[in-house]
């Protein structure tokens, strides 16, 4: 059987036959980790008769969408996936030599705590306590295989025993696989910020800097190719409410301070976008921990909806752009003061309350536009 494989494929099978229990593949983006440890499951139960593998993540819509995808397209290129082998009620999938593969997601107690398996690989493993690799552990007679992008300062995954672990590191340029559109958004981190830069693009962790935003560049015009834009607002009383314009254009964006004041009734507030003519038809992504002045904007005819707030992923996805800002003290002020919140030495992935009105609104609107905008398949997502 011919198999096209990556040296991560190599390695992998190699660690595999070795003593140490644990396998981690730690690296960037798109490196090949997730086909590769697929193809390796495919191998050992095609080579083992009667093993039970299985595959692991924190939700199982993610694992359906991705490991589940890739296992069963490389079955079919293969040409020995069957239908009747496939269990899609239970996930399990049995080759005929009565090996079988199991997919399953940590929130399923059963399965977890069940029967003993030969090998459990657990996909984004950094998604995962420490409790529920303590509960798979104990039930893995063979060996278990982790693979995941460095991106938390801190994890269980860092300190395993070193004399029992073999590590892979692997980055995109491991995968000949890789389109050039792909390989070009993954090297254009090292524009729009370095810490993902680091993660995604170079499979290391990346130095943690308490600053949250780096390589924003202010000016005082704004470029003619950002056309399209919606808005971010963010509101406040004795903090000031936050009105951005976010426009967008390829993997850059530009930020348009528009309001930014203390003390705004939501009156004076609707008022003044009607003063500054804010167009009714352009859509505004508003905090809604206030329904009360969302209802009343959407009275007076904006196109006011929910914003996104998850407060991580709305900060990555800012870092996938290139930042462009109107010259203006108060954002500036904001930019240099934003910060991860800090316990000790230890950086936390949630920023520090404080300097964050104009920030925030900005994360919204970057959160729609990216969902909106750039879900399409040639976007990475990191
Ligand atoms: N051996 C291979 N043969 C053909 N295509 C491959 C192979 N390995 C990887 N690819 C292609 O490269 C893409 C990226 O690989 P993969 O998803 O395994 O990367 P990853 O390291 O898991 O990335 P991420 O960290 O983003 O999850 C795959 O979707 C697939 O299209
Ligand atoms: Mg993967």
């Amino acid at each position: 059987m011919e198999l096209k494989s990556t040296i991560i494929f190599q390695k992998n099978h190699q660690a595999l036959q070795g003593p140490e229990r644990f396998i981690v593949n730690e690296g960037g983006s798109r490196s090949s980790k997730t086909y590769s440890l697929c193809q390796l499951v495919i191998v050992y139960c095609l080579q083992n008769k009667g093993k039970v593998v299985s595959i692991i993540r924190k939700t199982f819509p993610a694992l359906r969408a991705t490991v589940l995808r890739d296992f069963t397209e490389i079955l079919k290129d293969l040409g020995i996936y069957s239908l009747e082998a496939h269990n899609k009620s239970e996930q399990i999938y049995t080759f005929p030599n009565g090996s079988m593969v199991e997919f399953f997601s940590v929130d399923d107690e059963q399965k977890i705590r069940g029967r003993k398996r030969d090998i459990a690989w657990c996909n984004e493993a950094n998604e995962l306590y420490f409790d529920d690799f303590t509960q798979l552990n104990m039930r893995t007679e063979h060996k278990l295989i982790f693979d995941y992008n460095p991106s938390d300062n801190s994890s269980w995954l860092y300190e395993l025993p070193p004399d029992d672990t073999v590590l892979i590191r692997s980055t995109y340029k491991d995968n000949p696989f890789l389109p050039q559109s792909i390989r070009n958004q993954i090297e254009d981190l090292k524009r729009t910020d370095e810490a993902l830069y680091q993660i995604y693009a170079l499979g290391q962790k990346a130095v943690s800097k308490s600053n949250i935003y780096s390589n924003w560049t202010f000016m005082t015009h704004r470029p003619a190719r950002f056309t399209s834009y919606v808005y971010g607002l963010d509101f406040g009383y004795n903090h000031p409410t936050a009105l951005m314009r976010v426009y967008w254009h390829e993997r850059d964006i530009f930020i348009e301070p528009v309001i930014y004041e203390s003390y705004l009734t939501t009156t004076m507030l609707i008022e003044k976008m009607g003063q500054l003519n804010i167009e009714k038809e352009v859509t505004i992504l508003a905090d809604y921990a206030r329904p009360e002045i969302i209802a009343e904007m959407v009275n007076s005819g904006y196109d006011v909806i929910n914003a996104n707030k998850v407060v991580k992923k709305g900060i990555d996805y800012v870092k996938t752009f290139g930042v462009y800002c109107m010259e203006n003290k108060d954002i500036k002020r904001e930019y240099d003061n934003y910060k991860w919140k800090k316990i000790g030495d230890h950086i936390t992935d949630e920023p520090v309350k404080l300097f964050d009105d104009a920030m925030d609104a900005v994360r919204y609107a970057v959160t729609y536009i990216k969902d909106e905008y750039f879900t399409d398949s040639a976007y990475v997502s990191f």
